[in-house]
């Protein structure tokens, strides 16, 4: 079935999603697409470029997470920036290739004119729209006492780092009215109207949410994979059920765990089994989900996704419900099969013996749908089979992400910037 999804949610989906790490990071990507979207509009760039544009606007920090671009957000024109650039460029370069809007990721920071071309990839005019909107973003955040005047100023001041179309716009009567909107925070009401008529097909949707799992799997090595494991599951036990769709159950499975990007570090990657208090904090990792999902404006994915961990008797979390929807009991048995057959932080992947038994236990428990565990334990090998190519794939993903990166970086000298899921 093919249905269309509104571009802004998936994006808000994807900013809140990464906003996990900071805070910080989700006020200035609404910041730089009001002001990338508010020159867009003054130079009446077409929609098709313009969408491109505000795709980069939104996701252009994305790699803050793995860069150090959080401690340095408030420095200008730092080499820890040139890393981010180029691990977005590359994340989404390998990730969703043939993108129109990686280009302007890889160089938002570089300044007018500039002849750093990396690698042959040539430097789009419009790449300086995200320059300047960055930094108009980035120079707010270091003043408390922000004023039009101030941002000027700042802007003159560095006037040649700007295409001096996009600074006139700054300099002009509109250009007090962005302002004006952006330091009286009503430019989150307009930014809130855009992009209403902006749809992306089914296809398009979910190579976005395969990037945006991927996102938490690289949060942790360990479970680097278990997304894209569980989605694995999910959709061959659909396909075994002859289930009719499997949109829903291909997206909520790929993010059922993207809440775990606002848990810590050390409760995430904790070697040891965690103490009842950080297995409350882990279990908060079901609330983030469903926070963060609530963007994407869907019900059933948003159901499939944050019900995870709910059990046919109710013992499960958060709510304790058991009146679970098949295809939300499926996800579930997939996330339980998944973990019990992958390596985590404080155990090696379980023996199809013991995953049968821990499977069958679970059923018998009234935990999980019995039905849906018989077809796991009847299709075992299979699936573990092709959950073995899938790892392939991935590896050789990642693989290729890290050589493009190394290729990049070396025109940068960057040396203290990590890829490191292995
Ligand atoms: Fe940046
Ligand atoms: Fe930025
Ligand atoms: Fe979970
Ligand atoms: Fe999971």
């Amino acid at each position: 079935m093919d249905r269309n999804t509104k571009l802004k949610n998936i994006l808000s989906t994807f900013v809140s999603a990464y906003s996990k790490f900071d805070n910080n990071i989700i006020v200035h990507s609404k910041e730089v697409a009001f002001l990338t979207l508010s020159i867009c509009n003054a130079l009446s760039i077409d929609e098709i470029k313009k969408k491109d544009i505000m795709v980069a606007a939104y996701l252009h920090d994305i790699a803050a997470s793995r860069t150090n671009l959080l401690d340095s957000l408030k420095k200008f024109d730092t080499v820890e920036y040139h890393a981010h650039c180029i691990y977005g460029y590359v994340f989404f370069d390998t990730f969703m290739p043939c993108n129109n809007f990686s280009k302007y990721i890889l160089y938002h920071h570089e300044p007018f004119n500039s002849k750093n071309i990396i690698n042959n990839i040539e430097i789009p005019i419009e790449s300086n729209i995200l320059k300047i909107a960055d930094d108009i973003s980035i120079f707010k955040l270091t003043d408390n006492d922000i004023t039009i005047d101030k941002i000027r100023e700042f802007l003159l001041s560095r006037k040649d780092l700007y295409n001096p179309i996009y600074l006139d716009i700054f300099l002009s009567n509109y250009g007090d009215e962005i302002l004006k909107k952006l330091l009286d925070k009503s430019y989150l009401e307009y930014l809130a109207d855009y992009g209403d008529e902006i749809l992306i097909n089914n296809t398009d949707f979910v190579t976005l949410v395969e990037a945006m799992a991927f996102v938490l799997d690289f949060k942790c090595e360990i479970t680097t994979m278990h997304s894209q494991t569980v989605s694995l599951f999910s959709v061959l036990l659909a396909k075994e059920f002859d289930l009719p769709d499997i949109f829903e159950i291909r997206v909520g499975s790929l993010l059922h765990d993207i809440g775990k990007l606002a848990i810590p570090d050390s409760i995430l990657k904790k070697p040891s089994s965690l103490t009842p208090e950080e297995f409350e904090v882990m279990k908060k990792h079901v609330e983030y989900t469903y926070e963060i999902l609530s963007n994407l404006k869907n019900e059933k994915i948003l159901k499939i996704a944050s019900n995870h961990h709910e059990k046919l008797n109710g013992q499960g979390y958060p709510k304790g419900i058991s009146d679970l929807s098949f295809q939300e009991r499926l996800v579930s048995v997939a996330d339980i099969f998944a973990a019990l057959t992958q390596k985590r932080s404080y155990k090696n992947g379980y023996s199809k013996e013991k995953t049968i038994e821990i499977l069958r236990n679970c059923a018998n428990n009234c935990e999980i749908d019995t039905c849906i565990v018989n077809k796991v334990i009847e299709k075992y090998d299979y699936f573990i089979d092709m959950n073995f190519e899938l790892n392939e794939t991935y590896n050789n993903k990642i693989n290729l992400l890290k050589e493009k990166y190394n290729t990049l970086s070396s025109y940068n000298e960057f040396i203290n910037f990590k890829i490191n899921p292995t």
